[in-house]
């Protein structure tokens, strides 16, 4: 039915007569002559059509509506000096139409226009209503043919340059360890019995280690029922890996070169390698955070021990009870004003949502003065302030934020605080692209709801060698992948010997009946000769996002869902009638309320 596709044609195809199909675009008239943007997914070309120069073909033309589905031949013609449109890629030529079929109108009104221009809003839940006509936008086309590429490198690099093995694991399995809550699908056959969606593919990867894959990927399709998020979805879509005989060096550096691929192939950038490498500990200390934005300084400070015995009792107080006071040091900070800082002001509000009481501060002077409300100022001895100078590296100008109580709140407000003043200081330069490991996450963290330490990864992490002897205060060898401030991948060396299994498993009070019940056939697994093995997976969506400059993966996902879990479109979930509930042997406890 067509000879090219729309936006293949270039201005060594004029004399041609093609014949092209799509949609109508736009549809302009200029005094009788009609301008027709006609559009297939790879862009769009211009069609002209006249009652002088096109007459078999103007009656059509007249009658196109935007949206209309078309077949056009015509002829590729160069167009007049004064119409050339560079910021397009066949703005140099258009086509007189010589023949104009319509194949389909279109029948109903349009709930927004296909064809927007950025400044043109429309409101996402009709966007997601209607989902197949905002696809048909060239920012969504773009997007998904952005996702497209990505995943064609990933499968390039990870099968002709790595041999790594794709393989498919089961969608209807058993809960797996990753700590959200399960999507869970009912067994008609075996009645009160229930299949759980995946969280992720861990166990079967790691089983597939056992088996000999050596090398496995999947794009793999995870479930997760969890709060979500402009960067969550229930589901959404991993780059899974998992590879036999690699140490973790040998790892992340297979991952340094799959990466660096992907931003050589659709960003033509080279990236240096190896990535800089941030232990969880370190994160923590410079940046309140295991995922730090590091195109920006600002670097927060411990100040703990020299304000300890001051007479300020919220900072001796904190440090006195287990906490710890950082600081969060901004040069130039006089541009902040005490208003924004104090309660009622945007920064008080964002040190609140974090969990802080307040913002204490400092505003350093020339000479070395220092400037404050009262209380800190009148507490604080020549020497702690002198101390707090030399250990910020303030300035005349400087603006010292204070965080002061236990570790967490301190370091989520500072963290809070940091982001927002980067942004709006115009610190971060939005071409840079900074990717950082973040290593030696804690093993365990303290679950203060259950009482008991708790799986950080996943309880299959292997321990750091040198922790063995003391597992519940033990670093994992575990390993993130931090983007622009963003955790886009996550992965560990995992265990392969029972006996340091086992004692993980005592760490989190988990009762070995209960790890066989849960996990038996990995266990068993293992008995029969498990190689050294260690793996990654990233969150696909979130990395084509920001590769697409998205602020939302619903953005780069084709038929996503709402913050409510909903498909508008399809409008799922939905009810089911009563004679499926009774073959799956189920009664709804949400229709009972209803009656
Ligand atoms: P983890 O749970 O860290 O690791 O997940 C890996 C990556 O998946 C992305 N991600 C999500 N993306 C969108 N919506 C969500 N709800 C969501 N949840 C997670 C994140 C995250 O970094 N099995 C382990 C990996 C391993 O150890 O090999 C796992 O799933 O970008």
């Amino acid at each position: 039915m067509r000879t090219h596709y729309c936006a293949s044609l270039r201005a060594s195809h004029i004399d041609e007569t093609v014949t092209l199909c799509g949609w109508v675009d736009r549809r302009r008239d200029h005094g009788g002559v009609v301008f027709i943007d006609l559009r297939d997914r790879t862009g769009i070309v211009q069609i002209v059509s006249d009652p002088e120069r096109t007459p078999e073909s103007y009656p059509d033309a007249d009658s196109l509506r935007n949206e209309y589905v078309v077949q056009i031949t015509g002829r590729v013609s160069q167009r007049p000096e004064d119409s050339l449109n560079p910021k397009l890629p066949t703005g140099e030529i258009e086509i007189y139409a010589q023949q104009i079929t319509i194949l389909n109108g279109v029948r109903k009104q349009l709930p927004f226009q296909v064809s927007v221009t950025d400044t043109e809003q429309v409101k996402e839940e009709l966007r997601l209503q209607y989902r197949y006509l905002d696809l048909r936008r060239e920012r969504m086309r773009k997007n998904l043919s952005l996702r497209h590429q990505v995943i064609k490198t990933i499968r390039r690099f990870l099968e002709d340059q790595e041999n790594f093995l794709e393989v498919e694991t089961p969608i209807l399995t058993r809960s797996t360890p990753e700590g959200a809550r399960d999507y869970l699908v009912p067994s008609r056959v075996n009645p009160g019995e229930w299949y759980a969606l995946p969280q992720s593919p861990q166990l079967f990867k790691q089983l597939l280690m056992v088996s000999g894959a050596d090398r496995y990927y999947q794009i793999a399709r995870c479930f997760r029922d969890e709060d979500l998020r402009a960067d969550r979805q229930p589901e959404f879509t991993q780059l899974d890996m998992e590879m036999s005989f690699l140490s973790l060096d040998e790892i992340l550096d297979l991952n340094e070169r799959l990466v660096c691929q992907l931003f050589k192939t659709v960003q033509n950038k080279d990236l240096p390698r190896p990535f800089p490498r941030l232990t969880y500990a370190e994160a923590m200390e410079k940046y309140g955070t295991d995922r730090p934005d590091t195109r920006f300084g600002l670097e927060l400070v411990d100040v703990s021990a020299i304000v300890a015995d001051c007479g300020f009792k919220v900072f001796s107080g904190a440090v006195k009870s287990g906490g710890i006071v950082k600081v969060l040091p901004i040069p130039d900070g006089d541009n902040i004003s005490n208003v924004r800082i104090k309660p009622g002001g945007d920064l008080f509000k964002e040190a609140s949502i974090a969990g802080a009481k307040g913002i204490a501060y400092i505003r350093v002077r020339e000479g070395g003065e220092i400037d404050t409300i009262g209380a800190i100022k009148d507490n604080l001895s020549d020497e702690q302030k002198q101390q707090l100078l030399e250990a910020t590296q303030a300035q005349p100008g400087t603006l010292l934020l204070f965080g002061a109580g236990d570790t967490d709140t301190v370091n989520k407000t500072l963290d809070r605080l940091r982001q927002v003043i980067g942004h709006q200081m115009g610190l971060i330069d939005p071409e840079q692209i900074n990717l950082l490991w973040i290593t030696e996450f804690p093993m365990f963290e303290w679950n203060a709801d259950e009482k008991r330490l708790e799986a950080i990864h996943h309880p299959f992490t292997a321990p750091h060698p040198e922790d063995i002897d003391d597992l519940a205060n033990a670093r994992a060898q575990a390993y993130d992948l931090v983007y622009n401030g963003v955790e886009i991948g996550g992965g560990s060396l995992r265990i392969y010997q029972r006996d340091i299994q086992e004692k993980v498993f005592a760490t989190i009070g988990l009762p070995l009946e209960e790890a066989y019940r849960q996990f038996g056939f990995l266990l068993d697994a293992f008995e029969y000769g498990t190689p050294p093995h260690g793996g990654i997976a990233y969150g696909l969506d979130r990395f084509v996002m920001l590769l697409a400059g998205e602020d939302s993966i619903r953005n780069v996902i084709a038929f996503p869902k709402t913050q409510q879990a909903s498909c508008l479109l399809t409008d799922a979930p939905a009810s089911v009638n009563a004679k499926q509930l009774a073959e799956l042997k189920i009664a709804s406890l949400a229709e009972e309320d209803e009656e």
